[in-house]
């Protein structure tokens, strides 16, 4: 197997910088599409063979470094007894919302094989078909982006219903926090008993939150979950979108790996991180719409700024659009391949 994605989240000596992409398995593939059009998102994910095939196709496409398991961060909640739709051109729905303790006491904390045997049953045909490739990756949601969308119903602008029930009912927050978490961590340990060799665990919305909040209402919760998985023997990716501020905080939260976006360098960020973290990151999503030598130039400048570190996996800065260019993603894929191999002051001078 090529393990140049392991080795770089155990921070090891890798020929080249590893690289794959948030939301690689999705719509902006011709290939993902022809699918999708036969079967709606839900399907796909509960049928194991769709998902797999799903799951390889940007690796077969593009080279990446490393697959990402094709499912949703929402999938485990349905077990918890949560009335799930992905609605046309909308997004995900929740039906039923927790707005209140006896909410709360309503939700299951469930076996994730029982609550989601498709998803453990991807994960086992993927080692299978991945055998002599590339590592595979699973992933949960973190829980203050879980609880986002159980309180809110769906996505949020504002987060309202999020933070009053932080602010004016911690005890509810709190109880449902800690089921949550629970849930998460049944999850991804269930996910990594079927095969998964590295976990990303997706704060996707934690940005919203105030410094001072995330650590007394978030932060005691991601902990659990990453405490949870130190004994399972593979690495953690831990991810905070827009969570620039809060970097030193999910740092002390836990991960092999820190996940950065682009709001900031990678270089004062892995400083601020210290050393003794991976980090994985961190291009603008959108600078994939750029033309190829500009995408270059910014693959040259962010390598630079990993500075040969042992410990650097190319990502984007979050998921992948779908109107991006498959031209353009193999630029990215194959400039971080060839200039990675590049010393220092070669990449510098360049
Ligand atoms: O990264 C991958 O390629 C693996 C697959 C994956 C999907 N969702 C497939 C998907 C992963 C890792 C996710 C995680 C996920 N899901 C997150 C965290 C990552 C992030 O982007 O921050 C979040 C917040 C969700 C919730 C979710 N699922 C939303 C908000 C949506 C709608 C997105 C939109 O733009 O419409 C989804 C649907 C979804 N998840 C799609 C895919 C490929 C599109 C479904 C379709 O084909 O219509």
């Amino acid at each position: 197997m090529q393990e140049e994605f392991l080795k770089a989240c155990r921070r090891e000596e890798v020929e080249f910088t590893p690289v794959w992409l948030m939301r690689q398995a999705g719509r902006f593939l011709p290939e993902y599409m022809s699918i999708r059009s036969n079967h709606s998102f839900l399907e796909m994910c509960k049928t194991p063979d769709l998902a797999t095939q799903v799951t390889l196709q940007p690796v077969d496409r593009f080279g990446m470094d490393a697959a990402i398991l094709f499912a949703d961060i929402l999938l485990p909640l349905e077990g918890m007894g949560i009335d799930l739709e992905f609605a046309k051109d909308e997004g995900p729905v929740i039906h039923n919302p927790v707005r209140s303790q006896k909410d709360v006491d309503a939700l299951k904390i469930m076996d994730a094989e029982e609550a989601t045997p498709y998803v453990m049953e991807a994960v086992r045909q993927l080692r299978h078909e991945l055998v002599g490739k590339v590592p595979l990756i699973g992933f949960s949601g973190a829980p203050f982006t879980l609880a986002s969308y159980i309180i809110e119903g769906g996505g949020s602008k504002t987060y309202l219903n999020c933070k009053r029930m932080m602010y004016a009912a911690p005890t509810v927050w709190h109880a449902l926090m800690q089921k949550i978490s629970e849930v998460i961590l049944r999850y991804l340990k269930a996910q990594i008993k079927a095969g998964a060799q590295a976990v990303q665990v997706f704060d996707s919305w934690v940005g919203c939150l105030a410094p001072d909040d995330y650590k007394e209402y978030v932060l005691p919760y991601s902990k659990y979950v990453m405490d949870g998985l130190k004994d399972q023997g593979v690495p953690v990716i831990h991810f905070a979108n827009n969570g620039s501020t809060l970097l030193e905080m999910v740092k002390q939260a836990g991960g092999d790996v820190i996940g950065l976006d682009w709001r900031c360098e990678l270089d004062s960020a892995w400083q601020r991180l210290g050393y003794d973290v991976a980090v994985q990151g961190n291009l603008d999503p959108f600078a994939l719409f750029a033309p190829p030598a500009v995408i270059e130039g910014k693959v040259k400048r962010i390598l630079a700024q990993a500075a040969k570190r042992p410990g650097h996996i190319f990502n984007l800065g979050h998921g992948i659009h779908k109107e991006t260019p498959l031209e353009h993603v193999q630029v990215l894929v194959d400039a971080v391949h060839k200039y990675s191999r590049l010393s220092l002051s070669q990449l510098l001078e360049d």
